[in-house]
């Protein structure tokens, strides 16, 4: 048997992120993790192309994409039919899953079954859930299963009703030695990776500085070994405030609207199509008559 090493070929695997952290010390310092959401094709191929890291198949699409009002709703065939769409854009990126709300907080068999139809039905590869010391009986097994695992502390959006809201995490001291045991038990139970959200830079530092997996920032201070952001809010692509860390580098919002009024008016006034995109006969039609409308 041959073994193909994925160094060289530029593909980025969950073993290279770990190496990446312990070869560059802790924290990751001039090679950091990138890393963008994406919920379709088109997008995927873009990202993929544009040398990001890490594509994650975010539960946000619930929200950005499918205009639900919390991530809760989705569901695992929602987020089976967009994962398959981004696994056909994406070739050197890490491919990851959200593991949707339900999918994962019944009992550890169903939830192994769950990932398992990600990785067999939709190519990713890995998956993600939110929690810290409370999925560490979860993250272990599925581990064990040979599904890595990218765990996911601080603000998690799919704790809403439980948290009484969207708000940063880890502001009081009880509250930060949470946090740091919710990511030590990440890392514990295996997971390749930790996002944290939403919580002081103090503390994602101090985090980022004692854990031996990467730290992936999205909230959380320039001080995390790579950072992720929503792909709308950095697109402008969003109808609400999008929150204060979310730099936005585009106005796709505006240039779709400005295109598509545009098309709007060239219709209307007769302008589009043009004589030049129209297909024309070989030859004159002998049959052609005139058009009628009836009155
Ligand atoms: O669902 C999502 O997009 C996420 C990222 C914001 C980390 O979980």
């Amino acid at each position: 048997m041959s073994v193909t090493p994925s160094a060289g070929s530029g593909k980025i695997t969950v073993p290279d992120l770990l190496q990446r952290k312990s070869a560059a010390g802790s924290p990751y310092n001039s090679n950091k993790l990138v890393c963008l959401t994406a919920y379709d094709y088109p997008t995927a191929r873009l990202l993929d192309e544009a040398g990001v890291d890490v594509i994650l198949v975010g539960d946000s699409l619930a929200m950005v994409a499918l205009g639900y009002d919390s991530t809760l709703p989705v569901t695992l065939e929602e987020m089976l039919h967009h994962a398959r769409a981004v696994r056909r854009g994406v070739q050197r990126a890490l491919l990851v899953v959200d593991m949707p709300f339900g999918s994962y907080h019944t009992d550890t068999a169903e939830s192994l079954r769950n990932a398992v139809r990600f990785v067999k039905e939709a190519g990713v590869e890995a998956v993600k859930v939110e929690g810290g010391e409370r999925r560490l009986e979860l993250i272990a097994r599925l581990t064990e299963a040979e599904i890595p695992v990218m765990g996911h502390v601080g603000l998690t959006p799919q704790s809403v009703n439980a948290l009484g809201g969207y708000r940063v995490q880890g502001k009081t001291v009880d509250s930060a030695e949470q946090l740091l045991r919710d990511a030590r038990a990440v890392e514990a139970a295996g997971a390749f990776a930790v996002v944290l959200e939403a919580v002081p830079r103090e503390l994602a530092t101090q985090i980022t500085r004692e854990l031996r997996i990467p730290t992936i920032g999205i909230g959380a201070g320039p001080d995390c070994d790579g950072q992720i952001l929503v792909l709308h809010d950095m697109l402008g692509l969003t109808f609400d405030q999008p929150p204060k860390f979310a730099r936005q580098y585009a106005n796709i919002g505006e240039t779709i609207s400005k295109a598509v009024r545009e098309y709007c008016a060239d219709v209307r006034g007769g302008s589009f199509p043009s004589d030049a995109e129209s297909y024309h006969a070989g030859q004159p039609l002998k049959s052609a008559k005139p058009i009628r409308v009836s009155s």
